[in-house]
C-alpha cells in the first residue's frame, strides 16, 4: 500500500478537472429543459464514466442521491479501476450538479463538484440538512459562532472589517424555513444576496471579495456543507456546521455512519480534514465560474477551478471539448 502522504501526490489534479468537466458538459445539454431528473442523471452518468477511468480506489463517501432519490452515484460505491491493485485509495465527496432546479431553469451557480481526500478525512455526511455559517478569509479563529445569535455574528464580522453591522453583505438560500434569519438581519440593515438554490457556491461566494459577499448563513444539504468546507480549506476562510434532524428516521442514518453526538458543531477540519483536493466546473453562469458554452462551430468550452489544501494552490482552467 503506498503511505498516506503519497496518496494524493500521485492522482493527478488535472483528472479531477476531467471529472468535473465531463459531468458539466452532459447536463450543460439539459440547460433551460425544465427536466431536473434529466440533467442530474445526465451529470451523474458522465462523473460516473470518468470516474471509472482513473486509476484510483476510490470510494464514494458523500453523494446526495438518496434525498433527491435520484439515479446516484451512491454512498459507499467504489470507483476508479485501481481497487484490485496498488492504486491509492481515497475518499469522495461529490455532487455532479449542485443546483439541479437551476440547471432546469437556466438559472445562475450550477456547478459539477468534487472533493477527493485520503481515506477516513471526509465525514461521512449522512443526508440531512445542516446549519451553516460561513465567513471568507483573513478574520480572527473562532470569530463565527453557530451558538451566538444572528446579530452576535454579523456585529462580531463587522467589526472587524471595520465597518457597520449594517455594511455586512449575507448570502442565504432563499427558503421559508430561514424567515427568522432574514427578519433579524433585515432588522440590523445588513444586504442580503437571497439565492434560490445553489448553497456550494454561496459559501464559496465569501472568499472571493469580487462577490462582495461576507457571510453565509442558513440551513442546506450536509454534503453540500462538507463540498463548501473542502474549498474554504484550500482557499481560507472559516465555517461551522450542525446537523439537523427531521426525525428519528434521519437521526437513525446519522447512527448508521458513525455519527455519535448529533448536536456536534463541525470545523472545517473536522469535515474536510488533510490534504483535500476540491474541484468544481461551472455548468451554468455564476459568481464563481462560467458556464459550459456550445460554439457556432460546435466545439464546447467549459471553467473549472481545482484547488489543494497542503498548497493552497488554485488553478483555473479553462477547456474547448470538440467530441
Ligand atoms: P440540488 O442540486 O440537489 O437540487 O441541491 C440544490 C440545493 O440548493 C443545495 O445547494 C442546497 O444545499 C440544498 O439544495 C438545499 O435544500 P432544499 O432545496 O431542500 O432547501
Amino acid at each position: 500500500m503506498p503511505k498516506s502522504s503519497d496518496i494524493l501526490e500521485r492522482v493527478l489534479v488535472l483528472e479531477m478537472v476531467r471529472v468535473t468537466e465531463a459531468a458539466a458538459v452532459s447536463a450543460a445539454k439539459l440547460i433551460g429543459r425544465g427536466d431536473e431528473k434529466a440533467a442530474d442523471a445526465a451529470a451523474v452518468e458522465a462523473m460516473r464514466a470518468a470516474l471509472n477511468g482513473l486509476d484510483v480506489c476510490g470510494t464514494v463517501v458523500i453523494g446526495e442521491g438518496e434525498r433527491d432519490e435520484a439515479p446516484m452515484l451512491f454512498i459507499g460505491e467504489k470507483v476508479g479501476h485501481g481497487c484490485a491493485g496498488e492504486s491509492p485509495e481515497i475518499d469522495i465527496a461529490l455532487d455532479p450538479l449542485e443546483g439541479t432546479t437551476i440547471t432546469a431553469k437556466a438559472g445562475a451557480n450550477a456547478l459539477a463538484v468534487l472533493a477527493i481526500a485520503e481515506k477516513g478525512n471526509l465525514l461521512n455526511a449522512p443526508d440531512v440538512y445542516m446549519d451553516k455559517l460561513a465567513v471568507g478569509p483573513g478574520y480572527s479563529d473562532g470569530i463565527i459562532n453557530l451558538n451566538k445569535s444572528v446579530t452576535e455574528n454579523v456585529t462580531a464580522v463587522a467589526n472587524e472589517k471595520g465597518v457597520e453591522p449594517a455594511d455586512i453583505i449575507v448570502c442565504v438560500l432563499d427558503r421559508p424555513r430561514h424567515e427568522k434569519i432574514i427578519s433579524e438581519l433585515r432588522e440590523i440593515g445588513c444586504g442580503i444576496m437571497l439565492i434560490p438554490d445553489g448553497d456550494v457556491a454561496g459559501v464559496i461566494a465569501t472568499t472571493d471579495e469580487e462577490t462582495t459577499v461576507d457571510m453565509y448563513m442558513g440551513s442546506g444539504g450536509a454534503p453540500e456543507g462538507v463540498l463548501a468546507a473542502a474549498a474554504l480549506r484550500c482557499v481560507g476562510g472559516q465555517f461551522k456546521g450542525r446537523l439537523t434532524f427531521r426525525n428519528d428516521d434521519e437521526r437513525k442514518r446519522a447512527h448508521k455512519w458513525g455519527i455519535e453526538d448529533l448536536d456536534k458543531i463541525y470545523d472545517l477540519k473536522e469535515l474536510a480534514k488533510g490534504d483535500v483536493i476540491f474541484a468544481a466546473t461551472g455548468v451554468t453562469d455564476g459568481s464563481l465560474l462560467e458556464g459550459v458554452k456550445r460554439l457556432r462551430s460546435g466545439v464546447m468550452t467549459t471553467e473549472s477551478v481545482v484547488m489543494r489544501a497542503s498548497s493552497g494552490t488554485v488553478r483555473w482552467v479553462k477547456s474547448e471539448h470538440r467530441a
